[in-house]
């Protein structure tokens, strides 16, 4: 059985004050948990903070790094940096990310591989505009960016990655894909990953759903055979929301 792993990523959400009353809330009130991952995903100044930390129930993460270890590149953040900070996990072509900075299919290979490189954990975003949905490209959208995503990645590697199904019509909108839809665009991702890899791989590797998760509709989508977990924006700033989804996973762990 897959691990389920609950990530919420902050975007640029939280001051420092802030980000401290959450972690420490979330830190003495969740319960222990062996069976899911649970992981918030900061902007990069508040890390070092929130390592200190994290404990075996919450662990941290990054928002993005630049594909390069180090170099003259202004206002980016480096993987090994990233590592020295004991941080676990990088998110990946978030949309965001792709939209507002234009980063490219091209981008993220890269930075996947930055990421392996210092051994950090991916959450790689992948996800159709309402467009391509309704003119039915949804899975070929979905193919050029997961074939491209792991490009050179070799199994070992990719079999550490966590992939993220976040439709960008759903992010923000308070308009969740329908349970079914999200599982069988996870589903379809976990085809693509047969093909590019192996069935074993396919079936461990862990796919989350994003795009207005929520403490009520999380049950219902972490019920569905392909979806391994959620990536949360805008319910996970509230901790007793965190709380609740991170018990929703636990649940389906039973
Ligand atoms: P919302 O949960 O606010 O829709 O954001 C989803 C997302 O982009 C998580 O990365």
């Amino acid at each position: 059985m897959r691990k389920p792993i609950i990530a919420g990523n902050w975007k640029m959400f939280k001051t420092r004050d802030e980000a401290l009353y959450f972690i420490l809330k979330v830190s003495t009130q969740m319960p222990d948990i062996e069976k899911v991952d649970s992981v918030v995903l900061s902007q990069a100044p508040l890390l070092r903070d929130l390592v200190k930390r994290q404990g075996d129930n919450l662990r941290v993460g990054a928002q993005n790094l630049y594909f390069e270890d180090e170099g003259a590149f202004t206002g980016e953040v480096s993987g090994p940096l990233l590592k020295s900070y004991n941080v676990d996990y990088v998110v990946i072509g978030h949309s965001e990310r792709r939209n507002v900075f234009h980063e490219t299919d091209t981008d993220v290979n890269l930075k996947l591989h930055a990421a392996i490189r210092n051994e950090l954990i991916p959450i790689v975003c992948v996800g159709e505009h309402l467009e391509d949905r309704v003119s039915q490209k949804t899975n070929e959208v979905l193919k050029a960016q997961i074939t491209k995503a792991f490009e050179n990645v070799s199994r070992n590697d990719a079999q550490n990655v966590v992939i993220a199904y976040e439709p960008i019509w759903a992010i923000g909108t308070g308009r969740t894909a329908t349970k079914e839809i999200a599982d069988e665009s996870c589903g379809y991702i976990r085809s693509l990953m047969k093909e590019l890899y192996d069935e074993p791989l396919a079936q461990t590797i862990r796919i989350q759903y994003g795009g207005s998760v929520k403490p009520e509709n999380i049950d219902e989508l972490l019920a569905m055979e392909n979806i391994d977990g959620a990536l949360i924006g805008g319910a996970s700033l509230d901790p007793d929301k965190f709380i609740t989804m991170v018990k929703a996973a636990l649940k389906r762990t039973e």
